[in-house]
């Protein structure tokens, strides 16, 4: 059951709005006749553009406290205007657009004749335009759609997702130039490489399918998609998952149509098409949500959307690791949430992310897992040995893996790396317990991770650019009597008494240790 909306509109910028907006409606003329006094409060409108952010029109009004206003864009609804100041015929003020990284931006406006010269920025654009004044029709047409989101709730485990998900997205190799024939192609070789009998079971498309709505307001694809149920159908017969890709925003990262207004149609769509994962992207969502609950609402929305269908769809929540999603990520029905902004296929920023900014490991578990993104390996930008690194840190933090390579075309190398079972079986152990970092050296990291069986896998790293040993102590692992010790990407038994290895530069080492605890509690 979806919850009951509440009647209001989201944040702080539409609730002045709404109290602004018979003053606006009244202070924008019937027609634009020529103005004794030129004055900037008013309704003033932006040339039509289809360009980010879809600036649409500024409302600017004088009241006792002062100037305020707001912009009203495609991307972003309608954003604040913030620490207007006016002198004659000139204005600045401050536009945030809701992302934490970007300071508020200085946009300055110039009365020019019947005119307002318009210069500013948002996000990486820069605006230099000229406005003309807007009647009280136009503001209406312009108008963005209110927001409404669900009272807060709480959705209970569905069982889903009992270890973390494994597939391949789209995104990291072929962006937003992805279509149907690529998809099908990845799905026969998920099959033919082995990859799928490993453990890759989604084949996720990520930003890029969407076109328009219909006049029914449902989502449809785009010319490179011409049937998406027909696609489900062909990626299911082969034993695989289809996955699919949307923003609570109006705007989806790369430009697409979001599912903002459309949240509980898009759901049914999507599961009438037989979709089976869905990545849910903030993206422009984050300068209409402004504040962490109303975030953590737009997610719930989906989420209870995705169950109301009766189709068990894995929901991906990615907001970048923003307000200790792992905390609620599961309450509002997400299976995995991303901790962290996007990987790239560079040995610095993979290891930003994979060392420092994987999660809390008390959030993970079954039904729910931190994603510190997808993998990169095999994209050519890494080494063998980083690339192994990649993986060892993603196994051993229970991180959902997502192939983000050309499996079309893969080396020897990258089979070996990602098809590794031994590795994979601890990433998938069903203990379900995402390791930890237990000590760091200099250059050299120790983690465990424990599983069910009672073992350890234990992962050496070398973060430093020369080889370089690194032992294993006793205090390192709860297991002081080894019985067995396997070193997992060789895939052979190593003498149970070992406890130093020669990591090379960026490299890592991971090894299965079983035996007894000295003293059990
Ligand atoms: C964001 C996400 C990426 C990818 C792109 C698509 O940047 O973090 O993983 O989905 O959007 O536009």
């Amino acid at each position: 059951m979806t919850q009951p909306k509440t009647k209001v509109r989201v944040g702080a910028a539409a609730r002045r709005v709404k109290a602004l907006a018979p003053l606006l409606l009244a202070l924008a003329p019937a027609a634009a006749p020529a103005r004794p006094t030129p004055t900037l409060s008013g309704v003033w409108i932006f040339p039509p553009s289809e360009e980010f952010p879809g600036l649409r029109m500024m409302r600017l009004t004088q009241g006792a406290d002062g100037w305020q206003g707001t912009i009203t864009s495609d991307w972003y609804g309608d954003l604040p205007v913030q620490a207007v100041r006016v002198r004659g015929g000139e204005a600045t003020f401050l536009v945030d657009n809701g992302n934490p990284r970007l300071p508020p931006r200085r946009w300055t406006l110039s009365l020019e004749g019947v005119n307002v010269h318009v210069v500013g920025d948002i996000w990486h654009r820069h605006v230099d335009v000229r406005v003309r004044h807007g009647t009280a029709a136009d503001a209406q047409r312009l108008t963005f759609p209110a927001a409404q989101l669900p009272q807060a709730a709480i959705l209970k485990p569905d069982g889903l997702a009992a270890t973390p998900p494994m597939g391949w997205s789209s995104w990291n190799r072929f962006g937003a130039a992805i279509d149907d024939k690529t998809v099908r192609e990845i799905a026969d070789h998920l099959v033919s490489s082995g990859l799928r009998d490993a453990g890759y079971r989604f084949v996720n498309i990520d930003d890029g399918w969407q076109g328009t709505r219909g006049p029914d307001g449902a989502i449809r694809p785009n010319a490179r998609f011409p049937d998406m149920k027909a696609l489900a159908d062909y990626v299911h017969a082969k034993g695989l998952k289809l996955g699919i890709y949307s923003s609570p925003g109006p705007k989806t990262c790369a430009g697409f149509t979001g599912s903002y207004g459309h949240v509980e149609q898009d759901a049914r769509t999507f599961a009438q098409w037989g979709v089976d994962y869905l990545k849910y992207d903030l993206c422009s969502g984050e300068g209409i949500y402004r504040t962490a609950a109303e975030v953590k609402l737009a997610y719930q929305e989906m989420g209870q959307a995705l169950r109301a269908t009766g189709r068990g769809i894995i929901y991906s929540l990615c907001q970048y690791g923003r307000d200790r999603v792992g905390s609620w990520g599961r309450d509002v029905g997400g299976h995995l949430w991303r901790t962290t902004g996007d990987i790239e296929d560079n040995y610095a920023a993979m290891a930003a992310i994979g060392f420092d900014r994987n999660g809390d490991p008390a959030d993970a578990g079954p039904g729910g897992w931190n994603d510190p993104d997808m993998l990169e390996v095999g994209n050519g930008g890494m080494s063998d040995d980083e690339y192994r690194t990649h993986m060892t840190l993603w196994a051993i933090e229970a991180a959902p893996l997502m192939l983000g390579n050309d499996i079309r075309t893969m080396s020897p190398a990258t089979i070996a790396l990602l098809e590794n079972r031994n590795v994979i079986a601890i990433d998938q152990d069903p203990l379900g317990k995402q390791g930890r970092r237990v000590r760091k050296d200099e250059d050299a990291e120790i983690w465990t991770k424990p599983l069910a069986d009672g073992s350890v896998a234990v992962a050496l790293f070398n973060r430093g650019s020369s080889a370089r040993e690194i032992r294993l102590m006793p205090a390192d692992v709860a297991l002081p009597r080894v019985a067995s010790l396997i070193d997992l990407w060789a895939g052979v038994p190593d003498n149970p008494d070992r406890r130093s290895w020669t990591v090379p530069a960026h490299g890592a080492v991971l090894v299965r240790l079983s035996g007894e605890k000295l003293s059990r509690p």
